[in-house]
């Protein structure tokens, strides 16, 4: 196949890719390229809501305070407030665009209450609010007539005189090693939080775009805060909203108690989520918890509302759990869900690389900090998806399409080539759990030195595995023994940024938290980590946070 071309390649489709490719004006050639289908992204298991200031009670001052204060300070608060501030208006757009938000008996926008934010501010469809969205992004995206290449895997950026000029990707289906030339390549792949064994994320939650520009030269920022979201199902890490203790939910020990009024008594249950999870991990350890886990009671919301508010999480719980909430607390506890860090961007998507943009879960703008607020992340795929599109639309003016080499493709096809035709070795799905069930044990919720040094080693030596794994189909077609060995590799490399982060910072912020230094400590550690790749392993760097009206105080719920 000869090199294909577009003026601009969104790699991946969910919120964040699909918002900023209608973005792009009417004569302007976009493609979208996703391992899954669009609709299967994981934007789509997005539950409990997306935030905004709507209410005349509410401001958009006060949204950007709760989310400051969520980071624990360390997000940068130029771009939080353009955030909260663009947020009202990005709502209203998605419900002009067709998204069916739950009303209120005034016939508003409902909007319930969600942790760390003083005030109900999350807009929400039931317990299914990214797929509302998904759906009717989706459906805007066909009628602008954007080209998608579904099933199709990103192999690597095309780099020139150190500039993005394009991507080589796999298309899955036929096998076949393809070079995609554009004039500008936005980054839009989500998370990565299948780096742990357990997780809430879909099982291509890979990080394989983080992955791939960290190997062409992007730095990644803020990996070492991963987020552990408080209600997670025991059996396979499902999520269950926070929505559920927005709507009342409470959380209860071995002894029947609401623990969180020892860890958070002014917030409880809706403290922000690294000091809820933190609350549970103890409670657990300390020996107050059940089978490993605690409970989440809802008996005493009701059939009306569960069925109304909270349908699907019914539905899990009975499915995955064995529990109908309606008559049973459901077991939960912390899970991997959510990656803070990410490709260093800035407010408009642009990357330290020229030609290479990023938005979404995959970028670091950064808005979250060291702990994100539950219902900002859906909010920044559209603030930011939708900013990155603009602006991208106007890089575009004047810039000529690149006819870079082939030997970018080449080069893959070789790699690829020598993966399949290894005879024998280790296999990939044995490596994944190695490597899964060390970081859910080491790079936790509670982390320390010996810990984390274990952590480097482990991950080092698994990476080195990784490279000579055997890739036991030899076909072409739908190999994904092939594409797996691909994401293998991804999340090592991204696994031991991560451990490098957590391990260089001695301080305890947000979602990280040591046990060796408990306390936060900004003199040394205001400041965003930077890490670039190397061959001897993640080397790092820092950067400033950005402040504007905020003050650094304790952070207490
Ligand atoms: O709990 C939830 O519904 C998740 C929301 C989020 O991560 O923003």
């Amino acid at each position: 196949m000869s090199m294909l071309s577009h003026d601009v390649i969104i790699v991946g489709a969910g919120l964040a890719g699909m918002r900023a490719a209608l973005e792009f004006a009417p004569g302007v050639d976009v493609a979208m390229i996703s391992k899954v289908h669009p609709v299967r992204s994981h934007s789509g298991a997005a539950q409990g809501g997306v935030n905004a200031a709507l209410h005349e009670d509410d401001s958009w001052e006060n949204h950007a305070y709760d989310t400051v204060k969520g980071s624990d300070y360390l997000g940068d608060q130029d771009a939080i407030e353009i955030m909260c501030r663009e947020a009202p208006s990005d709502i209203r757009q998605m419900e002009h665009w067709g998204v069916i938000f739950s009303r209120n008996d005034e016939e508003r926008i409902a909007q319930r209450p969600f942790g760390g934010a003083g005030y109900p501010r999350t807009c929400y469809a039931a317990d299914r609010t990214g797929h509302a969205l998904l759906h009717a992004m989706y459906e805007r995206v066909m009628r602008r007539g954007v080209k998608v290449y579904e099933e199709w895997f990103l192999l690597s950026l095309i780099m020139e005189d150190g500039e993005c000029r394009g991507i080589v990707a796999l298309d899955i289906p036929t096998g076949q090693v393809v070079s995609m030339r554009a004039r500008a390549v936005v980054m839009a792949t989500g998370g990565y939080g299948r780096v742990y064994r357990t997780s809430s994320n879909g099982l291509v939650n890979t990080g394989d775009g983080m992955a791939v520009c960290y190997e062409a030269g992007a730095p990644l920022m803020d990996m070492e805060f991963v987020q552990f979201h408080p209600t997670t199902l025991k059996s396979n890490g499902v999520l269950i909203t926070e929505g559920s203790r927005g709507e009342g939910g409470t959380l209860i020990n071995a002894l029947g108690e609401r623990f969180m009024k020892t860890y958070a008594p002014n917030a409880m249950e809706l403290a922000s989520r690294d000091v809820v999870s933190r609350a549970e991990q103890t409670e657990i350890l300390e020996g107050r918890g059940v089978d490993g886990c605690v409970l989440l009671d809802l008996r005493h919301l009701g059939r009306e509302k569960i069925l109304e508010r909270l349908p699907q999480i019914r539905e899990l719980a009975i499915k995955f759990a064995g529990t109908d909430p309606i008559e049973v607390p459901i077991p939960v506890r912390p899970g991997a869900h959510y990656s803070m860090g990410g490709i260093k961007a800035d407010f408009n998507g642009a990357t330290p690389l020229p030609g290479l943009f990023a938005a979404g879960e995959c970028s670091c703008v950064s808005v979250h900090g060291a702990n994100r607020l539950g219902g900002n992340s859906l909010l920044e795929t559209l603030v930011f998806g939708r900013r990155t599109g603009a602006f991208v639309n106007d890089y575009l003016v004047g810039r000529p399409m690149p006819s870079p080499a082939d030997t970018h493709r080449v080069e893959q096809e070789k790699r690829l080539a020598e993966m399949v035709a290894r005879p024998a070795g280790e296999r990939g799905w044995a490596l994944r759990e190695e490597l899964g069930t060390m970081m859910n044990r080491n790079v936790g919720v509670f982390r320390d030195r010996a810990g984390l040094e274990a952590a480097v080693t482990v991950a080092a030596n698994v990476a080195e595995r990784a490279r000579r794994q055997w890739v036991m189909d030899k076909g072409k077609i739908f190999n994904t023994d092939l594409t797996e060995a691909l994401e293998l590799q991804h999340v090592t490399e991204l696994a031991r940024v991560i451990i490098a982060g957590a391990l260089a910072r001695e301080e305890s912020r947000g979602a990280h938290f040591r046990k060796d230094f408990t306390t936060r400590d900004d003199a040394k550690w205001m400041r965003h980590t930077l890490a670039h790749p190397d061959p001897d392993g993640p080397k790092l760097s820092h950067a400033p946070v950005a402040f504007t009206r905020f003050e650094p105080k304790e952070r207490t719920y």
